[in-house]
């Protein structure tokens, strides 16, 4: 390997929200510093929607009161790397928490986990007990539901009430909600500066990125990796394939199906995946063997999607669930006339996610359709490969 190569490949595989915590005290700035250095950094949330985490701040940094809630509840199944964040390195979160009180100028930060999640409470609260950061900090626990952690129905349940969203966006009422691994960049751009956090990932999408995945690879779980890696990449750092690959399913739940041989070589960004139609999403990769059968998983994981609706919208409460039927009978026809009257409605991303995967999953198992209907499948023996609601330990 040339000294090019080896330099590339190892800054391809840069840890540093999983590296070996750094206790020193963060650099004193002034709040306009911080926002600036953020800005620079071109950092984007990491809780799904990729939104500026500068423009989010700025916005916060305006009301009269400010709160900062902390988004560790990781409601979506098949990811565990905000669980791993946590349970690693709680400091570096409570870090970029503190950072982000100081630039909107919060004196109250609540830290929210789903409360099946037994080590990584116990490891937050080891870590909370060592802070003196002269700020209210609290801990509470939430339902492990899926819709648990969208971030107007976390405030709902922070607040006594039910997991239901609400169409109102928290920054804009002075509530600061920020994923943790996005708060973990927050605390390494104030410690390290934005050129630093700069020199990994693209010029459009900088940074790393942790990311879960499952299914046919040596060692599922989670890694950190730098964005703009390709997938092939990706799966090598978890061993590699242990079967051919036919699909991908990018995003988690709310993404994409794609297949293996197309999206292979393609790296790891929104901007690379959008011409698929997938994102990062929760940064979940699942690999989906040849032998296993897409459209048996996709079945279950719609029927779990249709199961966890807030149950307050009715294209939602319906309309998912119709598709949930639809897609049991494989009548693809229904499941594109229902797919305008349900995706984009409703009070959250939860309707358009589910149609995003019924329809991705319709395209690129079209084949298996076929044999479906004429009473065969060519993944009957093979195990589930995508999990549900029912363990939230992670591995
Ligand atoms: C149904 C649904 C579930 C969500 N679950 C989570 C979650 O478990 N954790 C999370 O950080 N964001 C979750 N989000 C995204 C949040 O609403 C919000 O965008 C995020 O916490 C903002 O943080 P970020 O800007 O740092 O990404 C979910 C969104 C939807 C629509
Ligand atoms: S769209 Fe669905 S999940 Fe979202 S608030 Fe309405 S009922 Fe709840």
């Amino acid at each position: 390997m040339s000294a090019a190569v080896a330099a590339e490949r190892s800054a391809r595989t840069a840890v540093r929200l999983l590296a070996a915590p750094d206790r020193s005290p963060l650099p004193r700035r002034s709040r306009a510093q911080l926002l600036a250095e953020i800005e620079a950094s071109g950092l984007t949330g990491r809780g799904g929607a990729a939104f500026p985490t500068a423009r989010k701040l700025a916005a916060v940094a305006h009301a009269r009161r400010p709160v900062v809630v902390v988004n560790g509840v990781e409601g979506e199944p098949a990811s565990w790397k905000d669980k791993v964040l946590l349970a690693q390195n709680p400091h570096l979160v409570v870090d970029g928490a503190m950072v982000a009180a100081r630039v909107v100028g919060a004196r109250e930060v609540t830290f929210a986990v789903g409360r099946a999640n037994r080590t990584v409470r116990k490891r937050l609260e080891q870590a909370l007990a060592e802070r003196g950061d002269g700020i209210d900090i609290y801990l509470e626990t939430v339902p492990d539901r899926f819709v648990a952690g969208e971030e107007s129905a976390l405030l709902n349940l922070l607040n006594g009430g039910p997991a239901k969203p609400t169409m109102e966006k928290p920054y804009e009422r002075g509530v600061l909600v920020q994923n943790v691994e996005t708060l973990a960049n927050v605390a390494l751009v104030a410690r390290h500066g934005a050129s630093w956090f700069r020199r990994c990932g693209t010029a459009g999408e900088p940074g790393t990125a942790l990311v879960t995945v499952l299914g046919a690879v040596r060692n599922p779980g989670v890694a950190e990796v730098e964005l703009g890696t390709t997938l092939r990449e990706v799966l090598q750092r978890f061993g590699g394939l242990t079967a051919f690959p036919h699909a991908l399913l990018v995003g988690g739940y709310f993404g994409t199906w794609i297949r293996a041989h197309d999206v292979l070589d393609a790296p790891l960004t929104n901007a690379a995946l959008a011409p698929f139609g997938g994102s990062l999403g929760a940064r979940t990769i699942a690999v989906l063997p040849q032998d296993a059968c897409g459209l048996t998983e996709s079945a279950r994981v719609l029927r779990y999607l249709a199961n966890e609706s807030a149950g307050q919208c009715g294209p939602c409460i319906f309309g998912v669930a119709a598709m949930a039927d639809a897609f049991d009978r494989l009548d693809v026809d229904r499941l594109g006339r229902l797919a305008p009257l349900v995706a984009g409605r409703g009070a959250c991303a939860h309707p358009t996610g589910a149609t995003r995967f019924a329809a991705s999953a319709t395209d690129v198992f079209a084949d298996e359709i076929a044999l479906h209907r004429a009473g065969r499948c060519s993944g009957a023996a093979h195990p589930p490969v995508l999990p549900l609601g029912t363990s939230r330990e992670w591995r």
